[in-house]
């Protein structure tokens, strides 16, 4: 199992973990993978305190963080609205609709507090992205990552300047050739079957395009697996490692809401969409009633990043709410992004567990593949 871009990442064998929750990090890097921390979202005083963690507890092993500063947002030209900019783009009429939809499934009103509408609001900038870098780049990480476009070129920059490599998530061969042409070091192959913001082709065949296009640049193959069939099935397209978070989800560690966490382990593979429900990007996630709600043309469409996050967050958190309470609306509504590999879902793991029984596996096929 060990290849290049394990002495590369001093990793044992090439699993790339993304998590927003740092025990699930702590656990993978630990076992000898590679945890990436999803910080968009995080704020600046999270992330601190997340990689003040991580250092302490995974010293000597390889981590890193994620970023989603896209290529495409509301404020771009600025590098990111005010907080009360962003609120001023919001029409009346989404407004009154998502009120609707929570008196109409019987939802109490919770704010989410201040520091989520920032979060909400601005961390999807280049900003804030900026301000999360400086971050990180104060910790021994090994990896800096970007989603939905190339990440700023003095990003790309500093981190070479500190010997950090940096990658980036692409959904199509022209990007992962513009990543390429910016100086990214490695290619996530995000495809379609994945949870998350992504895009229309699936594994087996985006893969080895990927792989083809941007040689001899390492590739990592994201999206369905779960499992170490799947990964040795990854390798075989090419792929030096691959890039999980699906299955990290239903891990002890993980911080996913409980009802969530049930809703999976009883959803099949055809229970996901491809959605602007959550973000405002097509992101695959879990179908609920709140997909359904957004889907139906009869109402309005979900806005631009990141309008559609600073939108819908105080009633995202009371759906949460209402769904630990028991409430029948919240269980209806809530959902969260996951890829199609949640019909592989059964019970709640150790997340070490989880890395071992995927290593295992592959390592046996790989082993029953070079007998043939
Ligand atoms: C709950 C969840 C949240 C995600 N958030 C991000 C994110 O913030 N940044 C990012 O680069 N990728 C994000 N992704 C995508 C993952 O990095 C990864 O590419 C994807 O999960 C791989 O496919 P899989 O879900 O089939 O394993 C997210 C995925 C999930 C399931």
């Amino acid at each position: 199992m060990r290849n290049a871009l394990c002495d590369m990442y001093e990793i044992d064998t090439p699993l790339f973990a993304f998590s927003h929750s740092p025990e699930v990090i702590a656990a993978v890097s630990k076992a000898g993978g590679f945890g990436v921390l999803g910080a968009a979202g995080m704020g600046a005083e999270r992330l601190d305190r997340a990689l003040q963690m991580l250092s302490r507890e995974c010293a000597g092993k390889s981590f890193g963080v994620d970023l989603i500063i896209p290529e495409e947002y509301v404020g771009r030209e600025t590098g990111g609205l005010s907080l009360e900019e962003l609120q001023r783009h919001i029409p009346q009429g989404h407004r009154d609709f998502l009120d609707k939809l929570l008196d109409d499934n019987h939802i109490s009103r919770v704010p989410a507090p201040a520091t989520m509408a920032s979060r909400a609001g601005l961390s999807i900038s280049e900003k804030q992205g900026t301000v999360l870098v400086d971050i990180a780049l104060s910790y021994p990480v090994k990896l800096i990552v970007n989603a939905l476009g190339v990440p700023p070129a003095h990003i790309i920059e500093r981190a070479h300047q500190q010997g950090v490599r940096v990658g980036a998530l692409v959904g199509a061969v022209k990007h992962a050739i513009k990543q390429k042409e910016a100086g990214v070091d490695l290619i996530i192959a995000q495809c379609f079957e994945a949870g998350g913001h992504t895009g229309e082709i699936a594994t087996m065949v985006l893969t080895p395009q990927v792989v083809d296009a941007v040689a001899p640049t390492p590739v990592v193959a994201a999206g369905g697996i779960a499992s170490g069939r799947q990964m040795a099935a990854a390798l075989a397209l090419g792929a030096q490692g691959v890039w999980t978070g699906s299955v990290w989800l239903m891990t002890e560690e993980a911080e996913t809401h409980p009802v969530v966490k049930e809703k999976f382990a009883q959803a099949s593979s055809s229970d996901t969409l491809r959605s602007c429900a959550s973000t405002g990007k097509p992101a695959r996630q879990l179908r609920s009633a709140w997909t359904d709600a957004w889907e139906d043309p009869a109402n309005p469409r979900p806005l631009p990043m990141p309008l559609h996050s600073l939108l819908t967050m105080d009633a995202q958190q009371s759906i949460q709410q209402d769904a630990l309470r028991g409430g029948e609306g919240g269980r209806r509504l809530i959902n969260y992004f996951v890829g199609q590999s949640v019909g592989m879902f059964d019970k709640v793991r150790p997340a070490a567990e989880v890395y071992q029984a995927i290593n295992d596996e592959c390592d046996a096929v790989l082993k029953r593949l070079s007998q043939l």
